[in-house]
């Protein structure tokens, strides 16, 4: 079914749930929400307008419903790997889950592996009721959590289940006692799995009211089957950018729920919960407190060079050095009335102490000198000259071309402009590339600009 089609249902589904119900017939509603592959994902950067997500956002999205009447699923993947940094976000991503009032996390097999990496693991039952497809031989986790309603006086389950394996699969039928559809139940698959196949057999158990299948690229959660299809396959969303909707419609006791989906962007202008924002906090000191950024794995660089800092070059590129340091108020077109002729380049760094960000090496690699290489960027205290997107970043390590009094020109690693401003750091970059390279113009010679539009020099 298109998308246009599903939109004329769901237009249709609600003029019939317009008419008041007949009487004695209850409409009582339960709202179930879903999220799922965090990947790590806790806040956006806010290097960029319009950027969606935000676990101290989300909070506000679920408080739109009475606690007393909705049911908060995360299908799982919290975080993408087992590294330091996100065995520390997996730890907050949890913690963030619990003053969510998440009701059920289906752990996948790497999200337990991380848990018992953090130490985690016995605990996430405070928190939290877990499910799992995973193995958990040594731990017990169920596959299945029901959650009871009463609305009215009628009595309404939701069930939720996972599973990932043909056997697995095969055994679903085991798991439940009546069919779909039974009275005032709405049962609930997370299949840690989207293949076609596996959809369609689960699909024809008629068992499962909504499937929720892990999301393939797309960040907002998406319908899958038609509208009116039963069950309802819809898939996660990622990177916690929105949150999924289903209103189950009660028309009485005994009737089969009918269910509503809708998308709900985390948006900018949702109001923040303080917790939540204190709670980020946490990570960026845990992140800090870990040392994490310097123990980055590191790149040796080319033929010995080495990063000796912006403020090296200025000995003989004094106006270049200007240039890139002064901040100019101009108008040019397309960028606003008066935007400021300078890439903020210079300032970068301090964009990140602002928001506290500034031990990050997640943040970091784009606001400041070589992090990623041996003698670029570790610390404030031990590489100060190499805080900011500086001239190196552009140009290479320069210390060959220093000591050779720039008869030796200028190479190893260097940035073009879109390996940092990506459509997600930079989302007005790509449609203003010029704009943006004729900000930061900073050598004399006008034929420069000519010669490279979008300049690519790391085949120099
Ligand atoms: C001791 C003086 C000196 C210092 C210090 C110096 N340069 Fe140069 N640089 C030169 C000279 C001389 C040239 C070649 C003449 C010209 O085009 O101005 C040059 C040319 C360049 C060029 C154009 C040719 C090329 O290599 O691609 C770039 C880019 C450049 N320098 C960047 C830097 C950077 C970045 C630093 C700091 C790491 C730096 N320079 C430090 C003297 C210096
Ligand atoms: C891929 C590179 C990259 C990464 C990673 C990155 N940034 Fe940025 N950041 C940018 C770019 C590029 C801009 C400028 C965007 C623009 O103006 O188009 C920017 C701008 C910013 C700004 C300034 C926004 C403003 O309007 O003044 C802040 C604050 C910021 N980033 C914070 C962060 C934080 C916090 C992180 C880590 C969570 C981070 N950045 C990670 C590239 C990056
Ligand atoms: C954001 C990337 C970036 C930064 C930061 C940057 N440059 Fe450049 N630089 C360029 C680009 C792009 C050009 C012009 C096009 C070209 O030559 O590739 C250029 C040109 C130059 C040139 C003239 C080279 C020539 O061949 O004509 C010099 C010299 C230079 N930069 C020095 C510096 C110095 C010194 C700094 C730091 C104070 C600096 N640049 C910071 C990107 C950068
Ligand atoms: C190493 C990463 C990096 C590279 C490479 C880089 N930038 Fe940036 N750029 C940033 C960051 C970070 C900011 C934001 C600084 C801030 O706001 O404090 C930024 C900001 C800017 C801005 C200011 C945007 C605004 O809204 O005013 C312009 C313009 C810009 N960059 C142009 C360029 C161009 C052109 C290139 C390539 C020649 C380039 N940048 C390469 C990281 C980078």
């Amino acid at each position: 079914m298109t998308g246009k089609t599903a939109f004329i249902f769901l237009l249709t589904a609600t003029m019939v749930f317009a008419v008041p119900g007949a009487p004695g017939q209850a409409r009582e509603l339960v709202t179930i929400f879903f999220t799922g592959n965090e990947l790590g994902e806790m806040q956006p950067c806010g290097c960029s307008g319009g950027q969606l997500g935000g676990l101290d956002r989300r909070y506000t999205v679920f408080n739109t419903i009475n606690p007393q009447n909705r049911l908060i699923i995360d299908t799982g993947s919290l975080v993408p790997e087992s590294t330091e940094q996100n065995l520390i976000k997996f730890n907050i991503i949890v913690q963030a889950f619990a003053r969510l009032g998440y009701d059920v996390v289906n752990l996948t097999e790497q999200d337990i592996l991380i848990a018992r990496q953090a130490g985690l693991l016995d605990g996430l039952g405070l928190l939290f009721n877990c499910i799992t497809a995973g193995k958990t031989e040594d731990m017990k986790l169920p596959e299945k959590y029901t959650k009871k309603f009463t609305l009215n006086g009628i009595v309404f389950e939701a069930a939720v289940v996972a599973a990932e394996t043909e056997d697995q699969i095969s055994r679903l039928p085991d798991l439940f006692s009546s069919p779909a559809g039974s009275p005032s139940a709405v049962k609930i698959l997370i299949l840690n799995r989207a293949d076609a196949k596996t959809v369609a057999a689960v699909s024809e158990m008629h068992i499962f009211d909504l499937l929720i299948v892990p999301s393939q690229a797309e960040d907002e959660p998406i319908l899958v089957s038609d509208a009116n299809a039963s069950p309802l396959v819809i898939s996660s969303g990622r990177l916690g950018k929105y949150v999924g909707k289903i209103q189950a419609i009660l028309d009485g006791a005994g009737q089969k729920p009918r269910l509503k989906f809708t998308s709900v962007p985390v948006t900018g202008n949702i109001p923040q919960h303080q917790p939540l924002v204190e709670l980020y906090k946490d990570y960026q000191r845990l992140v800090k407190d870990a040392g994490i950024i310097e123990k980055q794995p590191r790149f040796i660089l080319p033929g010995n060079l080495e990063y000796v800092g912006s403020k090296y070059c200025k000995l003989c590129h004094d106006y270049e050095y200007e240039k890139w340091m002064t901040s100019k108020q101009v108008s040019i077109p397309g960028l606003g009335k008066q935007a400021s002729l300078d890439s903020r380049h210079a300032d970068a760094f301090a964009a990140l102490e602002k928001v506290g960000s500034e031990y990050d090496p997640e943040c970091v690699v784009c606001h400041a000198v070589g992090m990623q290489y041996q003698t670029g960027y570790i610390s404030p205290a031990k590489t100060p000259e190499l805080k900011d997107v500086g001239c190196e970043n552009c140009h290479g390590p320069g210390s060959e071309h220093l000591r050779s009094l720039g008869a030796i020109e200028t190479s190893g690693p260097m940035s073009t402009c879109s390996d940092c401003h990506t459509a997600e750091q930079s989302g007005e970059y790509a449609a203003n590339q010029k704009q943006y390279f004729e900000k930061i113009i900073h050598w004399r010679e006008p034929v420069s600009i000519v010669r490279v539009a979008e300049p690519n020099r790391s085949s120099k």
